[in-house]
């Protein structure tokens, strides 16, 4: 399997932001940005694969500042990582005022991708050929992110094991929470 390097499955999606995209408040839902989110991840990291892949998960989606209707939505993605039959995929969204001509950088975030074969098992994906200090910056990083990801899950799953019920009036005292059982 021939490696390929980061910029031949370079991918860029632009759409309009029409107004049935908008939510009551009269801003984009967060879930169009989603969907168009997991569109790029998945066109680039098929493209990077050769064959049809699926998302497993997503990591640091924040919608920090609001999508009006009328904007022009770039999602720029890039495969910035490879396991074996894993990709990370780095994705950058720009929103544009046509007026004004205004660009705002409202997230940058990851899709994990994972390459699966025709019996629809993980299938091995080809090595990434690095060609610039940015692509060299990009692996390292997401290298760092799974490992980190990795360390939070275990923690995640240690929290909830280790949850004392009888040591909730300590626990929760300065919450804004208030314990009423019924049974
Ligand atoms: C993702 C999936 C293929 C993993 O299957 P599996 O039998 O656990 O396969 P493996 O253990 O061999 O893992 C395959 C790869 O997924 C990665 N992976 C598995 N779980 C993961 C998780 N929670 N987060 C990130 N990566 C994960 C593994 O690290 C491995 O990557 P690598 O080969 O680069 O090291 C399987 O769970 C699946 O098909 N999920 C449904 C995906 C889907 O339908 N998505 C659409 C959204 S509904």
């Amino acid at each position: 399997m021939e490696a390929r390097p980061v910029r031949s499955s370079q991918t860029t999606i632009t759409e309009l932001m029409i107004p049935s995209y908008a939510n009551f408040g009269g801003k984009i839902h967060g879930g169009i940005l989603l969907s168009m989110m997991d569109k790029v991840a998945y066109a680039c990291a098929s493209k990077h694969a050769g064959t049809y892949c699926v998302t497993v998960s997503v990591d640091k989606v924040e919608f920090l500042q609001p999508v009006e209707v009328g904007e022009l939505v770039s999602l720029k993605a890039s495969v910035n990582y490879v396991g074996r039959t894993s990709l990370m995929v780095g994705i950058r969204v720009e929103s544009e005022n046509v007026k004004s001509g205004e660009i705002k950088h409202t997230n940058s975030c990851f899709f994990t991708m994972v390459a699966k074969g025709d019996d629809n098992k993980p299938m091995e994906v080809p090595k990434l050929v690095l060609e610039n200090d940015e692509d060299i910056k990009r692996f390292i990083e997401a290298m760092r992110v799974r490992e980190i990801k990795e360390k939070v899950r275990e923690e995640m799953d240690d929290a909830k094991s280790t949850i004392e019920v009888s040591m909730a009036g300590e626990i929760l005292k300065n919450e804004r929470c208030i314990i009423k059982l019924t049974r």
